[in-house]
């Protein structure tokens, strides 16, 4: 498949920037929770009919350059066994926290059939967006699925990772039990045609960055370097602005970054070797009007002239977004006069 989005994540030349918003398939669409009806997240995605609709539909009615399959990071640690919930309005709850090496036996082998859903949700994924629109699977990265496993739901400061981090032989038993199966979830989802993968390891900006480079980055690098060497790989990680110079070390194609780092920024800090996803600020496609087109317009002007961007917000999309506010940075981006 040749695409806009697949050249840019490979940083060549385009016609036009690509864009798509994480979370696109979400709360704020009126149409996802009439389609979602009482059901949880976890129980929605396990119906590849449902799940197809809901990631094709942000597609359709924002015109985005990418789709990304319907699923959640806990689905590989459910499909293995892991007693896990999720909370409405609140996040993952794991209902026996990870508290020492014997616990880490609990990390089994991912079976294939366990995730038949999902396998037929991307093909129903790839069929209603007639192969023209590039699918996006994803997976949390170890240190990010450790972290719930550890803490046993959402952390501010996640005080219990950093901790358990240090304890050479648990830490690295758990973070390589998670590459193993995130690879296996991974490469499941490969097999049944996803065309890009994002990893997110969205709370690695918690450590610092020489702890980032001994504990985490050996982790994610396997998890990539596991995938097939063409499939474009997108990097995320949020409040992360300390830890950029590592994460082009991860073999990621993309970085994907929050708005608190200046864009242009990223591109030179990676001597201009990665392509650059993002990063308006949520609240901004919240906000919409003047200032929204004006942050839009600054992304924009900042990426002109670097190879590979792909514009984003610089997080998932906000539920009190109005989708018109999407529409219209699509609108942008797309008519943005490029290099
Ligand atoms: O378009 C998309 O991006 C949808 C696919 C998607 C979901 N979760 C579905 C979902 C993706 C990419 C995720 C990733 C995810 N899940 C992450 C990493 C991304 C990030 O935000 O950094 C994390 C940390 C989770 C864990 C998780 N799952 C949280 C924190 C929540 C929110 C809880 C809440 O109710 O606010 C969930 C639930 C969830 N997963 C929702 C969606 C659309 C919202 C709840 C719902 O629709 O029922």
């Amino acid at each position: 498949m040749t695409h806009v989005f697949l050249d840019a994540c490979k940083r060549k030349k385009v016609e036009y920037t690509p864009v798509w918003f994480m979370r696109q398939a979400g709360r704020y669409l009126p149409s996802y929770a009439k389609m979602k009806g009482n059901r949880g997240v976890l129980q929605a995605v396990k119906d590849p009919e449902l799940a197809s609709d809901i990631a094709v539909e942000p597609v359709k009615l924002l015109g985005t350059d990418a789709a990304i399959i319907y699923a959640d990071i806990m689905i590989p640690l459910e499909a293995i066994g892991i007693d896990l919930s999720i909370k409405e309005h609140y996040g993952p709850l794991i209902a026996r926290p990870f508290k020492s090496e014997k616990d880490v036996e609990r990390i089994k082998e991912l079976k294939p059939e366990k995730l038949y859903f999902l396998g037929e949700a991307i093909k129903k994924i790839k069929a209603k967006l007639q192969k023209s629109i590039p699918v996006i699977g994803f997976s949390a990265a170890p240190f990010t699925l450790a972290s719930y496993l550890i803490e046993g739901g959402p952390s501010s400061d996640f005080v219990k990772t950093r901790m358990a981090m240090h304890d050479e032989i648990l830490w690295q038993k758990i973070m390589g039990s998670l590459v193993d199966l995130i690879s296996d979830y991974l490469a499941y989802q490969v097999e049944y045609g996803i065309d890009a993968v994002q990893l997110f390891d969205s709370w690695a900006g918690a450590v610092s960055s020489s702890d980032y480079e001994r504990f985490i980055l050996p982790y994610t690098k396997r998890v990539f370097s596991n995938l097939p060497a063409n499939l474009p790989k997108i990097h995320f990680c949020a409040n992360s602005s300390h830890l950029i110079e590592k994460f082009a070390q991860t073999g990621a194609d993309v970085l994907s970054v929050d708005w608190r780092v200046d864009i242009a920024s990223v591109w030179k800090r990676t001597d201009e070797k990665l392509a650059v996803q993002g990063n308006l600020d949520p609240a901004l496609a919240v906000v919409g009007g003047k200032e929204m087109q004006l942050a839009v317009s600054k992304i924009m002007q900042a990426a002109y002239g670097h190879k590979g961007h792909i514009f984003n917000l610089g997080h998932g999309v906000l539920k009190e977004t109005n989708p018109e506010n999407l529409k219209k940075i699509v609108k942008i981006v797309h008519r943005w006069e490029m290099a």
